[in-house]
């Protein structure tokens, strides 16, 4: 029996049925916000992402799925949607036209991390990404978007929010930080210590008990933001608070990916083992310019699809569509072409072998339709068909031609 590859899942009946309620709901209300959908290839050139998601990034520098195609071009299973997504943007000239754009996309996504609860190598993202708007109300609608999701999915969160800043703030901050950890780099981690040089922020991300210890003094970048960046995390925080949205401003949330500036948030469940991030995002201003488009401010969020499989409340099953069987083989010729009818307006389950009354309707339970249709040989000889309607249990015979 061949398995599937590590950190690597089947989606079969139950998780499939959550994976179509997951991506249904959040699309129904991606497009009340005024989202469309978006799709880019799943394949890239590696530079994409290194020019991106950033050379230094854990992602980058040891999760990617990078190998050299057969024309020897350097390629790149995606680990995220946004650089695809940005990509396609300035290609399409987007970026030259004044119209706010607003895409969304869901798909599988590829990070060789060490596989765990919750942590898988090929997962699956709903992501929207928002182009053309600086306005902080577009990161604060994008919170509420994420939140409506959620809410419609019945699962419960903790918001965590900070600003990064921009090419004003961050840099001072930069040094700023590096000058502290330079202080303490003796007692901080081999991968701290190999930050400190490449990508310093993200040692504030940093698992290690002792760091985090160690970086309770840390400077912190919501002490320092510039006059913009921080009138708009004030306003993104009253913005929360007058919509009642409970939220952690968390000074050591610098996320995974390079391109973040000013907001940054991450949605957490305490329900699903330490990897707890069901969904993650923020502001990129910089990006399209980074990948050749003009300047565009842009925000956007993904969702991860698995880690929030088993937290979903599933809607009821309704008794759904029609089970048609025969009760001696002459009928089953009749009941084909009636199938084939009723396919137009409702889901039919046709059974192909003759059966007794009780074997067709245990088949019937089995797929939870709402009506049995029988032809035994009486409804055969007179052109009729029994029917039940299994909510209401009432029964009847009535003409073929009439069904
Ligand atoms: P991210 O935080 O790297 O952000 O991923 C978003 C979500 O994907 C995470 O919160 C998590 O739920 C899920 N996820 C990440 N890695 C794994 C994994 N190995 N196994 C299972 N689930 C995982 C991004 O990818 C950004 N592109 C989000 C974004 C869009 N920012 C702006 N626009």
């Amino acid at each position: 029996m061949i398995n599937p590859l590590r950190g690597m899942k089947d989606l079969t009946f139950d998780e499939s049925q959550r994976f179509v309620h997951i991506v249904t709901t959040a699309i129904g209300i991606a497009k009340k916000y005024g989202y469309e959908y978006i799709e880019t290839p799943i394949l890239e050139e590696t530079a994409l992402f290194k020019r991106s998601v950033g050379n230094s990034s854990d992602i980058v520098s040891k999760e990617m799925y990078q190998f050299e195609d057969k024309g020897g071009n350097d390629v790149c299973m995606r680990p995220e949607g946004t650089a695809g997504v940005v990509r396609a943007f300035v290609h399409a000239k987007l970026d030259r036209q004044p119209l706010k754009q607003k895409f969304y996309y869901y798909g599988p996504m590829f990070r060789y991390e060490r596989p765990q609860k919750g942590r898988l190598r090929e997962f699956h993202q709903f992501g929207c990404e928002s182009f053309g708007e600086a306005s902080v109300y577009e990161d604060f609608t994008i919170i509420t978007m994420i939140l409506q999701i959620f809410e419609a999915l019945g699962i419960g969160f903790d918001l965590q929010i900070n600003s990064l800043g921009c090419t004003t703030c961050m840099p001072p901050y930069k040094q700023n930080l590096v000058g502290f950890l330079t202080e303490i780099k003796e007692e901080l981690c081999e991968d701290c210590n190999r930050r400190i040089e490449s990508n310093p922020i993200r040692v504030l991300d940093c698992k290690n008990k002792t760091c985090q210890s160690l970086l309770v003094t840390a400077p912190k970048l919501i002490d320092d933001l510039c006059e913009e960046c921080g009138a708009d995390f004030k306003k993104l925080t009253a913005l929360l608070e007058n919509a009642g949205i409970t939220y952690k401003i968390d000074t050591n949330l610098v996320r995974g990916l390079d391109y973040y500036n000013k907001t940054a948030f991450e949605f957490v469940s305490n329900d699903i083992g330490s990897q707890s991030a069901i969904a993650g995002g923020g502001r990129y201003d910089k990006l399209v310019e980074f990948l050749d488009g003009k300047p565009t401010p842009a925000v956007g969020f993904a969702i991860g699809i698995e880690r929030i499989m088993e937290l979903v409340q599933m809607p009821e099953i309704q008794k759904e569509g029609i089970y048609m069987g025969a009760m001696t083989p002459e009928a089953v010729e009749t009941l084909f072409p009636l199938a084939t009818q009723k396919r137009k307006e409702a889901k039919v389950t046709l059974e192909y072998n003759s059966k007794g009354f009780k074997s067709h309707m245990k088949g019937a339970d089995k797929v939870n339709a709402r009506y049995a249709v029988l032809i035994g040989e009486d409804e055969l000889a007179n052109g009729t068909v029994w029917v039940k309607d299994l909510e209401s249990k009432e029964e009847k015979t009535i003409a073929l031609d009439a069904f």
